[in-house]
């Protein structure tokens, strides 16, 4: 992989970290469904663990650095100008119930602009990553958005109506993978309503650097943390940018 810069080099440690002890409590997952307590406890708790262990290696570098993180809230406040944007884990209901389709979501934002980010499959083992002007990665492979041209036929992730003009649906119920899938072409675009910013803040960069184009739609100025987001290939915005105005897709 290509990326080294500071910032890359330090989230992609902390999730190479944090991943260790997640992987052992996706582990237990199994025995703990046939408990009679279930795992909704252990889940949450293997959430904060993740959490604190990414906030404790980022915070080893950069002490002052504002953080974004879905459990603990907002540390740091006052620092805008370098912060970290983290879902400790995307894809909650899918680790809850044995389901491999989850990650570990950190973006690096500089004045308000993602400049960097990893989000780490580690059950897959996969990490996508990008860093502003040097590209996006799954592993060691460049990745690149898909060329299609066409919505009609083509393979998306969305979140709850569908048009007539978009047939093959999947809802995989990650919005970091899902928008990671559209940046290596396994899907031509991605739409939801009513995101927060961490599940996709890392996404933006690397969809961008595969040659994707996002926006959100909508937007609610009391509620900067909430996104409708729209993230496609590129070719196809336009297209599925209108049937989102036209109420087509919701
Ligand atoms: C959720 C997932 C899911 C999306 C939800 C998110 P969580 O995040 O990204 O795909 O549909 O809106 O809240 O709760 O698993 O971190
Ligand atoms: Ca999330
Ligand atoms: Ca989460």
């Amino acid at each position: 992989m290509r990326l080294n810069s500071p910032q890359i080099n330090l989230i992609t440690r902390a999730c190479m970290k944090a991943s260790r002890s997640l992987i052992r409590d996706f582990g237990e997952i199994e025995n703990l469904q046939v408990s009679t307590k279930g795992p909704g406890d252990f889940v949450s708790s293997a959430d904060k663990r993740t959490e604190k262990i990414l906030i404790e290696e980022l915070q080893k570098a950069h002490p002052e650095y504002g953080i974004i993180t879905e459990e603990a809230g907002a540390i740091n406040k006052n620092n805008l100008k370098n912060r970290w944007i983290i879902d400790p884990i995307d894809g909650t209901m899918n680790f809850l119930n044995g389901i491999p389709q989850f990650a570990i979501s950190v973006g690096y934002e500089e004045d308000g602009e993602i400049k960097c980010g990893v989000i780490f499959n580690p059950i897959m083992n996969e990490m996508f990553c990008a860093e502003k002007g040097n590209g996006a990665y799954l592993n060691n492979s460049r990745i690149r958005v898909s060329k299609r041209k066409k919505i009609k036929d083509k393979i998306f992730s969305e979140y709850i109506n569908v048009s007539k003009n978009v047939s093959n649906v999947r809802k995989f119920g990650s919005a970091s993978l899902d928008v990671a899938y559209v940046a290596c072409g396994r899907f031509d675009g991605y739409w939801q309503r009513e995101l927060n910013y961490w599940d996709i803040a890392a996404g933006i960069i690397i969809l961008k650097e595969a040659g994707g184009f996002v926006d959100f739609f909508e937007d609610d100025k009391n509620a900067p943390l909430k996104k409708n987001i729209l993230a496609t290939n590129s070719n196809i915005h336009e297209e599925l940018r209108d049937l989102i105005n036209k109420k087509d897709i919701e």
